[in-house]
């Protein structure tokens, strides 16, 4: 990277000292992630947001669900800053609030609302964290999704599930044993979701229809031409990735549980791994006694988390040398106080 750049933005670092926490969550280019003091997934970037209530400005290098979790989760004297605003998540957009009360209405008037448990991803905005705090709900990330689905089943007969079906259909059936059955789509771009009453009824898993579409791309196919090509090979992916594409992979899991991975396989091991790819980059140069490959080479990058670029950490970083706070995001009390619930239900699960 631009060393110019290197150089301001390790001199804004110093002049801010312990003023400033910068979070780093693996997707981030290599540029960004040199500065940052703690990298992780996001159930680990959650809890490092909470770990410094002395650092009054938290960077978080990352995507806007992520800024917002951590300004629900510090104390409301420290200011969280998201170095570019257009960093958002399309999987994060695909669930709007109206949406989704809107479905809840029509299971309250189906009468199943009582017996259905609201479970929601953490790339989903405050406002959905909020209605899943008031509902009885948890929030869940990709390394605990199994333990708040059983929480959640302790407490109801039936998940609602937002917003990556994904996640939730690859936990409930490749996880906790259940039917591809046990699970509908609800399509929020239909009347009821496209679905019966008696589908609604029967159904075990409420999946909303939502995806990410960089893991989203991963295929089948992808799955054998790695394996043709390189036998041997371990597959593992990230629970993002299609339910056909987690079936064929041989591991699946976290970011963090990725990483872990690599760390743990033995030297000459194979690896081809479906999840984003700064990441991938990142890994096949940290194990070169590895050969560590990205599952299919025409898939790119999140585009959004690419927002954050080293001109921007450092624009970031300069404004709060000289006092002013550039891009924080901020929660209004209510829905904080809501989401806060959920995210508490989840930071407490076993
Ligand atoms: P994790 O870091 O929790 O694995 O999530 C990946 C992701 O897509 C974040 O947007
Ligand atoms: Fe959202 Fe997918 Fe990018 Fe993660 S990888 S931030 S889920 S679009």
């Amino acid at each position: 990277s631009d060393p110019d750049l290197v150089a301001r933005a390790t001199a804004a670092k110093a002049a801010l000292g312990d003023r400033v926490f910068v979070l780093g969550h693996h997707y981030q280019r290599d540029e960004v992630i040199q500065f940052a003091d703690v990298t992780g997934d996001s159930f680990k970037l959650a809890q490092q947001a909470a770990a410094r209530p002395d650092a009054e400005f938290i960077v978080f290098c990352g995507v806007h669900f992520m800024a917002e979790s951590a300004d629900i989760l510090t104390t409301p004297q420290q200011k969280v800053v998201l170095p570019d605003l257009a960093a958002g998540c399309s999987m994060a957009d695909m669930a709007v609030l109206g949406q989704v009360e809107t479905a809840w209405e029509h299971f309250q008037d189906l009468g199943i609302a009582d017996d259905v448990v609201p479970v929601t991803y953490m790339n989903s905005s405050a406002d959905i964290k909020g209605f899943v705090g008031r509902n009885g709900g948890v929030v869940c990330t990709s390394s605990n999704a199994k333990r708040a689905l059983t929480w959640a089943f302790e407490q109801g007969s039936k998940v609602f599930f937002l917003p990556d079906q994904h996640l939730g259909r690859n936990t409930a059936v490749l996880e906790m044993g259940f039917d591809l059955d046990d699970c509908v789509l609800y399509d929020p771009h239909k009347p009821h979701g496209g679905l019966t009453d008696e589908q609604l009824r029967d159904a075990r898993m409420i999946l909303w229809r939502g995806h990410c579409s960089v893991h989203g791309r991963f295929t089948v196919d992808s799955v054998r031409e790695v394996r043709e090509r390189v036998p041997g090979v371990n597959v593992l992916v990230h629970p993002e990735c299609r339910h056909e594409v987690v079936r064929a992979a041989d591991h699946v899991g976290s970011t963090e549980y990725i990483i872990k991975t690599l760390e743990a396989a033995p030297a000459g091991s194979a690896w081809a791994i479906g999840t984003e790819l700064n990441l991938v980059r990142r890994l096949a140069l940290a194990h070169p006694d590895k050969q560590v490959m990205f599952l299919d080479r025409t898939v790119c990058y999140c585009s959004t988390m690419n927002r954050i670029d080293l001109p921007h950490l450092v624009w970031a970083l300069e404004e709060l040398v000289a006092g002013r706070v550039p891009n924080q995001i901020t929660v209004d009390g209510k829905t904080a106080h809501e989401a806060r619930v959920a995210l508490d239900r989840m930071l407490s699960l076993p």
